[in-house]
């Protein structure tokens, strides 16, 4: 059953950790809709991992568009989030509600994500007021990072983890009901976590967050130009349990040639399902997957 709001804010409030993955096509997402993941992000990294941009700036909303509807079909039943990308939120609150309209109408999503803090109040409020949920990521943020000095941890200055909790409190009061912390220190990402009513989700933030997001590529091991410390690749962990499964399926009278679990499919549901396994027990991210 997909997680709504309520749902996720139940989570919180019984400390149940909340899971999230990106994906960016039908194949994927028909994997993950076999698992218990609880959200899916169609991010914009999708441009990077997918179409092969060198960063996330050249995606437009058409290209975003096409892969939420893919990951759609392939996941009925997930809460989807679809990423704004550069240039489709930040010139007026109007772009930001049509192209935010775009991504529910068409691309079949059940929220929206965009990057920035205090700056961004006026976009999330007008998109919140039309009715479509909102999630805000600050810290590292991609399509902005040139502009602070490139991918780098924020907020280890004191007056930067200062900022951070303004950006986080403007977010709030203009609307979201979730936030997305990237690369930040783990006391600052825990701090943010209690202070603030909303959900906070994490990526490179340590454990204390209440959600966790990793991108499918990373888990998978399956995008070779860039691995930031924070991603864990899964494979290693499963390809034990993967072969001993295999073996047990050489009759093929039983299982069927279709319903054999023997492929890359399998490979990536127990990927998936070791990630989420680790989410709810706590155990990831540990220190070697934190700044
Ligand atoms: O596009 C994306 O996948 C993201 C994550 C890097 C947080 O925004």
């Amino acid at each position: 059953m997909k997680k709504n709001l309520n749902t996720q804010k139940k989570m919180k409030s019984l400390g149940q950790k909340i899971v999230w993955l990106t994906c960016y096509d039908y194949s994927f997402a028909s994997v993950l809709e076999t698992t218990d993941i609880d959200l899916i992000l169609v991010g914009d990294s999708g441009g990077m991992v997918l179409l092969g941009y060198e960063d996330t700036s050249p995606v437009s909303m058409d290209e975003m568009i096409f892969m939420c509807k893919a990951v759609r079909r392939g996941a009925p039943n997930k809460f989807v989030v679809g990423d704004m990308p550069k240039g489709s939120y930040e010139i007026s609150d109007f772009d930001a509600v049509k192209n935010a309209m775009r991504f529910v109408k068409e691309g079949g999503c059940d929220a929206i994500k965009l990057e920035g803090g205090s700056n961004m109040a006026s976009r999330v409020r007008a998109i919140t007021q039309s009715g479509i949920p909102v999630i805000g990521h600050i810290g590292l943020t991609p399509q902005t990072s040139a502009q602070f000095g490139g991918y780098r941890v924020v907020g280890k200055s004191e007056s930067e983890a200062k900022e951070l909790l303004r950006n986080a409190q403007d977010l709030e009061a203009s609307g979201v009901f979730a936030i997305l912390l990237e690369a930040t220190p783990p006391s600052v990402s825990e701090e943010l976590a209690v202070t603030l009513s909303s959900i906070i989700f994490g990526i490179g933030a340590g454990p204390k967050t209440h959600g966790q997001l990793l991108i499918l590529h990373d888990l998978l091991g399956l995008y070779p130009n860039f691995r930031p410390k924070f991603a864990k690749c899964y494979i290693p962990a499963i390809m034990e349990i993967f072969l001993e499964n295999t073996a047990l399926q050489e009759d093929l009278t039983r299982y069927g040639k279709e319903t054999r679990r023997d492929g890359l499919r399998e490979i990536a549901s127990l990927a998936v399902s070791k990630y989420v396994e680790e989410v709810r027990e706590g155990s990831f991210p540990g220190p070697e997957y934190s700044y």
